[in-house]
């Protein structure tokens, strides 16, 4: 289980990084050029949204089949004073659900807006928010760019 999720969850980190700058810049040239928010512009936001919630489900069958967050479990306090144990067990998983849940609430309140400049504005605002977290919280040091 662990060896086939763990290269599927990384790719898909491309996936999702790629998703994340096609809205955002879909959002601002919408904004900017004050074009109607289209079907395009739906679409890109579907595909971040399935990306992001894919990494989700991915990372939290991860997160109970790691073995470095097994070994930090059975340690917490020692894990929670290495930086590298921490960014796994608690960091990365964290901010991440956090950054989902802000471009999933993004979704929602675009979906919400009236004017097509606010459908803009507001995915620029959440889905930006969403992608700063998850650049910060990738373990980009510690893991290998691709997996196979
Ligand atoms: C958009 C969301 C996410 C992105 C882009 C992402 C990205 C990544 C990447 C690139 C890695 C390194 C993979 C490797 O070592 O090859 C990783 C590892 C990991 N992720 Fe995520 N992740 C996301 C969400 C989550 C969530 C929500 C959880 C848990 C609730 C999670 C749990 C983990 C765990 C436990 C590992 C380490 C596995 C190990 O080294 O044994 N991830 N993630």
């Amino acid at each position: 289980m662990y060896q086939f999720i763990l290269p599927v969850h990384n790719f898909v980190r491309w996936f999702f990084l790629a998703a994340a700058l096609y809205a955002i810049y879909r959002a601002f040239k919408g904004k900017t050029s004050g074009t109607p928010y289209s079907k395009d512009d739906k679409t890109a936001a579907t595909l971040l949204l399935a990306s992001a919630h894919s990494q989700l489900l991915l990372g939290l069958i991860l997160w109970f089949y790691s073995p470095t967050v097994q070994l930090a479990l059975a340690n917490v306090g020692l894990a929670m004073k290495d930086k590298a144990s921490r960014l796994i067990l608690l960091e990365h998983p964290l901010l991440m659900i956090i950054a989902v849940a802000i471009i999933q609430i993004g979704k929602i309140k675009v979906k919400k807006a009236y004017a097509d400049s606010d459908k803009h504005q507001r995915s620029l605002v959440y889905y930006g928010i969403g992608l700063i977290l998850v650049l910060s919280r990738i373990p980009w040091s510690s893991t290998p760019l691709f997996r196979f």
